[in-house]
């Protein structure tokens, strides 16, 4: 089967018509749900999905692992019954929490921990995270083995394996927020996984994503493009066989943004709101910026980066920049967290471009929102993007994306010197700093250019980034295998 072919299949969000509930029960399993307990995009992608769905009228029940780190209020405790002999005692702790609604969480021996995959001190994994999530796993197919809901949403490898302990006439749908994160493990954890056991070995070890792509009746992609790119050898992280052999059944949802939460206008988080209307407000949020940055010369545009230090997301590529920061003249601001290499090399590179370069230390999200709401352009060097959210918040505050072109970034940010009618950024047309220098270049001169600027920001802030065309995606979905 061609690219060209699977993309004809992708689910094209302009046109999906709004779908009335035809699955009413969802049970929703995923390792992350903001604002609670928030890593990377998964969190955000997952509360923002279910928020949607509930307001559609969609039953959805959100299962996780118990941290330990969540309040739940009216909260009630059942053994989990129907568990295999060699799963820990599991007790299911239903209740509600103020920030984020009513939550189910899987508490077992172990469970409590202050990061869901590494140890925060030294930044190496948890050890026993295949087996913490292989647990996991097992417990949502109990749970759905006795809830029975129409249908079960498992969110990567962390929940994937639950697909091979489901009822024969059980639904399932998994998304793949990142193809690159897969759990390999000991292969004699198949024993464990009854007649479904041989689907999760790959390559000789216990794959839970490779097992959930084989079984589960839909695989969602975060985004079209995406959606292609894994099912080639260069994107497929070893799966893309298994993923082209699914034919129909892979597909791509672009996300959407939570729109209650990453909306100018109305963003708490924000020392002055605004609308595309009236931008006054996104300049002193530039100023606050600025000064919090250090930042004494107010020359040229800033450019923010919200990202986890990963090396999928260019940090790297986007510090290369440093030295060419005064001649554009552009400024360079950075949030996040992550590898403690990547943190010490932007660091490093702050402390030698002290006027040019500033990086906030640790993730803060008052200061995440106003780093994407008081930039002029944000910067998104990734290597690879499954979908990435940061562009859409960017835009829908009237900052520019400056992008590379792959995944996500390329299916929601339009070149505008290609597409001047119709352009909302810059798009770098591979993931290398000579490239991105090119794409900031010509932002940096289209930025200077008023008229220019404020109709790409217009297009970025009246475009529709919700969740709504998405949802509607997934529920048709839902209602079919
Ligand atoms: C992961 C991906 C990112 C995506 C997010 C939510 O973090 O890296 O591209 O937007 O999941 O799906």
């Amino acid at each position: 089967m061609s690219d060209v072919e699977l993309l004809s299949r992708t689910i094209d969000l302009t046109t999906t018509p709004v779908q009335t509930p035809t699955a009413t029960s969802v049970l929703f399993a995923t390792a992350e749900y903001a604002p609670e307990i928030k890593v990377g995009g998964l969190s955000e992608a997952s509360s923002g999905l279910v928020g949607c769905l509930r307001s559609m009228g969609v039953d959805v029940s959100v299962v996780m692992p118990d941290y330990g780190l969540i309040e739940l209020v009216e909260a009630r405790e059942i053994p989990l019954v129907g568990l295999p002999s060699w799963c820990p005692e599991v007790t299911v702790r239903t209740g509600w929490s103020p920030r984020s609604g009513p939550l189910t969480l899987i508490s077992f021996e172990g469970s409590a921990r202050r990061h869901p995959y590494v140890d925060p001190e030294t930044g190496t994994g948890w050890p026993d995270s295949d087996h913490f999530f292989l647990v996991f796993s097992t417990a949502v197919a109990a749970i759905a083995a006795q809830t029975r809901p129409d249908v079960v949403h498992c969110n990567d490898w962390h929940s994937a394996a639950a697909i091979g302990l489901l009822a024969p006439e059980q639904r399932s749908i998994l998304t793949v927020h990142n193809l690159a994160y897969q759990g390999q493990t000991d292969p004699a954890w198949r024993h464990r996984w009854g007649v479904h056991g041989d689907a999760f070995v790959h390559d000789g070890a216990f794959n839970p994503l490779a097992g959930g792509i084989s079984l589960a009746d839909h695989i969602v992609m975060v985004s079209e493009s995406y959606a292609t790119e894994v099912i080639s050898r260069d994107g497929g992280f070893g799966l893309h066989e298994r993923l082209i052999a699914r034919g129909d059944a892979l597909v791509g949802i672009r996300n959407g943004i939570d729109i209650g939460l990453w909306s100018p206008a109305e963003d708490p988080m924000l020392p002055v709101t605004f609308d595309h209307d009236d931008l006054a407000g996104k300049e002193i949020c530039r100023k606050e910026l600025l000064r919090l940055a250090g930042f004494e010369h107010d020359k040229g545009p800033v450019l923010g980066v919200v990202a986890r230090f990963v090396h999928q997301k260019g940090i790297d590529l986007a510090l290369e920049l440093a030295p060419f920061l005064p001649s554009l003249p552009a400024k360079l601001v950075m949030i996040g967290s992550g590898s403690p290499e990547l943190t010490r090399l932007a660091q490093d590179t702050a402390a030698r471009h002290p006027h040019d370069v500033h990086v906030f230390g640790g993730y803060d999200e008052k200061l995440a929102h106003l780093v994407v709401a008081g930039s002029d352009m944000l910067l998104v060097p990734s290597r690879f993007e499954p979908c990435g959210l940061t562009q859409m918040q960017a835009m829908t505050c009237g900052t520019i994306p400056v992008v590379t072109d792959v995944g996500g970034l390329r299916d929601t940010v339009t070149d505008t010197d290609r597409h001047p009618r119709t352009g909302t950024g810059y798009v770098a047309t591979a993931p290398t700093s000579m490239s991105l220098l090119d794409a900031v270049h010509r932002a940096t001169r289209g930025w200077q250019n008023g008229r220019k600027r404020a109709s790409i920001q217009r297009r970025g802030m009246t475009a529709d980034w919700s969740w709504a065309a998405p949802s509607s995606a997934y529920l048709g979905l839902y209602g079919t295998r």
